[in-house]
Parts: C-alpha cells; structure tokens; sequence
C-alpha cells in the first residue's frame, strides 16, 4: 500500500457535469468493491456568465490540500456555450482550484480542445500548442484525455503530464459481446492514412482483417476533402471504420461511398469523439436510410442525451467514465495506470 496523493476532490464546469456524475458513480462502485468508507461527491461550484459574455467558476467548499480533478467536455452539442466558452470556463476552474491551495490539480477533458490544430502549413497558429501552454499557465499539472488527435502534443506541455485514454477497449468489447461480430467477415479500415495504426490495433485484438483508406484533403478549404481510395479488399465484408472523431461528418460520408463502391455488405463505425457538428446528424441519418451506414458506436465523451441516444437507430452509445473514474481512482491511490492506457 502505497497511500494516497490526499483527499480526492471532484468538481465539474457545467457542460462537464453529466460525464463527471457518472465518473463519481463509478468511483464509489470501485471504493465500495476496495471496502473503502468512502462516498465520493461533486464538490458545489458555479458558473457564472457576465453580461458581456465574460465567464468565471466560483469553487464553494474548501478543497485545501486535495487532490483535484475538474472535469470539462469542451464541444457540448446540449448547450449554446461554445468551445471557446468551455474552453474559458476550465481554465477559470483550474486557476480558482490553484487559487484555493489544492495541493494537485488534474483536468480532466475527454476532448482536448484545438487538438487538430497541432501543426503548421501556413501563416498560422498551433493552437495545440497554445491551449497546452494556456491549462499549464491557469495551473493544471496533469490532463486526462481521450484518444487524442496526435499524441506529439504530450510534447506540447513543459511540466504537466498528459495521460491520453483509449476508447477501443469498451468499444471491443461492446462489438464482441453485444454485435457478436464474426472477425473472420470482419475488415477494420480508418477513412485515412493517419488513422491506420488505431484500424491495426482493432484488427489486431479482433483477429479481423486490415484495409487503409488513402485521404487527400484540400487545405484551400476548410473542412474539404479532394480524394479517397482504397488499399485492401471489402467486397462481400463487413467493415469497421475507426476514427478518432466525426465533426462535420465529411470524411466520413466519403469513406462510406468509396467502401459500398468496393463492395461492402455491412458498414459499422466506431469512434471515441462523436461530436456531429453543424448538420452532421441529419447528413449521417440521410446516409443510414440510404443504406449507407449501419451503426456508429460513439462514447460518451461528447454527450448527446438520452433523447438522441434512444431515438437516433443508428447511433448507440458506449460509456467511457468508468475508465476515468478506474484512471483517477489508481492516480489517487498512486497506483499504475498503465494497464489502464493500453
Ligand atoms: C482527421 O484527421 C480526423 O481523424 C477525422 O477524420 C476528421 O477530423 C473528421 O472530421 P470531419 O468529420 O469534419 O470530416
């Protein structure tokens, strides 16, 4: 026994707050199965929106010495508060929790913010780089992520760690036991090259096969892509598509006409960050009656609700808090976590 980094606090900006009660949930699961005295709450905070638009989060108990976490889903699809609004919020939260004497403070952000913008091909920012520097400045010395966009941006921080989770395992293990997919029918794909090695992982730990889908995208535009082929065979397969996020839906529109072009029977989808922006739900809906798409397998790291969840066929939801909670409860405890990465 190791003993423990101080008492685990958790608090929670408001769009973080429906992820961050399930994280509690089940951090008393596990305390409860370790015959631990313990209840786990979110800590009482709020957030307050000036007129001018201007935002702050106000922590109302004492959090002296604790072990912090403060948990934000930065793009929320169930509030008006934009990314760069959440985005404020957290960073408020993080500098009252230094502000406070937490001893540790953790972000915990299943979507890192700007994390596509982490390289430069014009007269342009790296903004990746800049939202890294930013959570360090407010006081973060450690941010929980999930599958992020490129994992150089551990390399964008100078003193606090980043732990970037894995969404494939509750994703496997939801289309091995529930789908019961066949492996051997089965043909795993990402909609392009920089995604191959997630696709090599699935098809791996299923025993399924491999094909690389060859993306060009045009930088004159934003959001714009020029050209898709196939590396691999999918004629009378079935076809798993994994990738990190679907924001406007394009990739992956394109990737479905290439792969039914092939030959596809079935075409499953899994990623960790479904964020459906704009229109992306009506196009992906339209592409699912057209007979285009059969299911896309999100998690709950961007939440959608119950409503679209229980009424949208072709979308079923797979909850990744558990794993935060286990990641944050053994950080907590100073115990590995690697396990827990993989
Ligand atoms: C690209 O590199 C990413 O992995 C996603 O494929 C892409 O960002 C998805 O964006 P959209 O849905 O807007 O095409």
């Amino acid at each position: 026994m190791n003993g423990s980094r101080g008492q685990l606090s958790l608090i929670a900006c408001d769009s973080g707050r429906q992820f961050a009660e399930r994280i509690v949930r089940e951090l008393n699961r596990i305390a409860k199965e370790e015959n631990e005295e313990v209840f786990y709450r979110l800590k009482y905070t709020t957030e307050v929106t000036f007129p001018n638009g201007e935002i702050k989060v106000v922590i109302n108990e004492n959090i002296r010495g604790d072990d912090l976490y403060i948990v934000q889903c930065i793009d929320d699809p169930l509030s008006p508060k934009t990314v760069n609004d959440n985005l404020m919020a957290v960073l408020t939260a993080i500098h009252a929790g230094y502000q406070s004497d937490a001893d540790h403070i953790t972000a915990v952000l299943p979507q890192f913010p700007y994390s596509r913008q982490e390289r430069r091909k014009t007269r342009e920012a790296i903004s990746a780089k800049l939202v890294a520097g930013m959570l360090e400045l407010a006081g973060a010395q450690r941010v929980i992520t999930l599958d992020i966009h490129s994992e150089a941006i551990q390399g964008f921080f100078n003193v606090a760690k980043l732990e970037d989770l894995h969404a494939s395992g509750v994703i496997i293990d939801y289309l091995q036991n529930y789908k019961r997919i066949d492996p051997t029918r089965l043909v795993v794909t990402g909609p392009d090259v920089g995604s191959a090695e997630r696709a090599r992982h699935y098809s791996k730990v299923m025993g399924a096969h491999l094909a690389i889908v060859d993306k060009a995208r045009d930088y004159s535009a934003i959001s714009k892509v020029e050209s898709m082929r196939l590396v691999g065979k999918v004629k009378g397969m079935e076809v798993l598509i994994v990738d990190d996020m679907i924001a406007t839906g394009g990739t992956l529109i394109n990737a479905l006409h290439l792969l039914r072009e092939k030959g596809a029977e079935k075409i499953y989808v899994a990623t960790s960050l479904p964020f459906f922006n704009g229109d992306c739900a009506d196009r992906l809906d339209k592409a699912y009656h057209e007979g285009l798409l059969d299911l896309i397998i999100g998690t709950d790291a961007v939440f959608h609700g119950k409503e679209f969840v229980e009424n949208t066929p072709w979308y079923e939801e797979v909850s990744i808090a558990p794993l935060f909670a286990h990641v944050i409860y053994n950080i907590n405890k100073k115990r590995s976590v690697s396990d827990l990465l993989k």
